[in-house]
């Protein structure tokens, strides 16, 4: 495969439309979670705007995902920037999988635990909140650092196809 020097125009879209819906559903996925426990007490949750919303966006990264990942397996990604160490490459590679495994677990769990109403769908679909918190930050703060410590201009290729 040709060695690539940025990702490509549907890449970096996907990229940015996922970032906002993830953090969107992170910011307001309180009511589901009121709705979920309303389930649980028997009772027949509200099925309210932030409920519909947190429902269809969940189905948008997964479906989005899909076409991503579809996308880094067909056509690639360019390689690591020249600097940083192969410690902190192998890093950001586990990082990078460990945010797609979890555009793909997240939705993947909160669908089975709605509709399916497994319990321990809806407890994996918790915990991944704050590891998702956790890895995004981390993954924020990286490229921060490669932007304005390195000035690598690493956010760029998340900004315009390079190729
Ligand atoms: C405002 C927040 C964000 C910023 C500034 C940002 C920035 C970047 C940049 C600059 C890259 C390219 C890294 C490179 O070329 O090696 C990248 C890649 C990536 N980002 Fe983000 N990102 C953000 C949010 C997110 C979120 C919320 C997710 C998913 C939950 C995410 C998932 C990924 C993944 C999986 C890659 C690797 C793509 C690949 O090489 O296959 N990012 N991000
Ligand atoms: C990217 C996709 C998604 C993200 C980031 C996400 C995130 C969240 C967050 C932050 C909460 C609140 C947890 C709390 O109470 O503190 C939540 C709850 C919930 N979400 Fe999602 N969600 C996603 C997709 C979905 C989808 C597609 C469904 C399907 C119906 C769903 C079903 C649920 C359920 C049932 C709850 C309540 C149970 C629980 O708290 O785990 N989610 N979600």
């Amino acid at each position: 495969m040709a060695v690539l020097k940025g990702y490509s125009f549907t890449q970096i879209r996907l990229h940015w439309v996922i970032a906002v819906l993830i953090v969107g559903q992170l910011v307001f996925g309180e009511e589901m979670g009121e709705a979920w426990e309303a389930v649980e007490d028997g009772q027949v949750p509200e099925m309210g705007l932030m409920v519909w919303g947190h429902i269809i966006a969940g189905v948008a990264v997964l479906a989005l995902a899909v076409w991503r990942l579809g996308l880094r397996f067909g056509r690639g990604a360019p390689p690591p920037p020249e600097v940083g160490s192969a410690l902190a490459h192998m890093a950001a590679h586990v990082g990078h999988w460990a945010l797609y495994a979890l555009m793909v677990a997240l939705p993947v769990s909160g669908l089975v635990a709605w509709y399916g109403g497994v319990e321990a769908a809806a407890e994996a679909h918790e915990i991944m909140k704050p590891v998702t918190i956790i890895l995004v930050a981390v993954h924020v703060v990286a490229a921060l650092w490669h932007q304005f410590y390195l000035k690598d201009g690493l956010l760029l290729r998340m900004k315009r196809p390079l190729d």
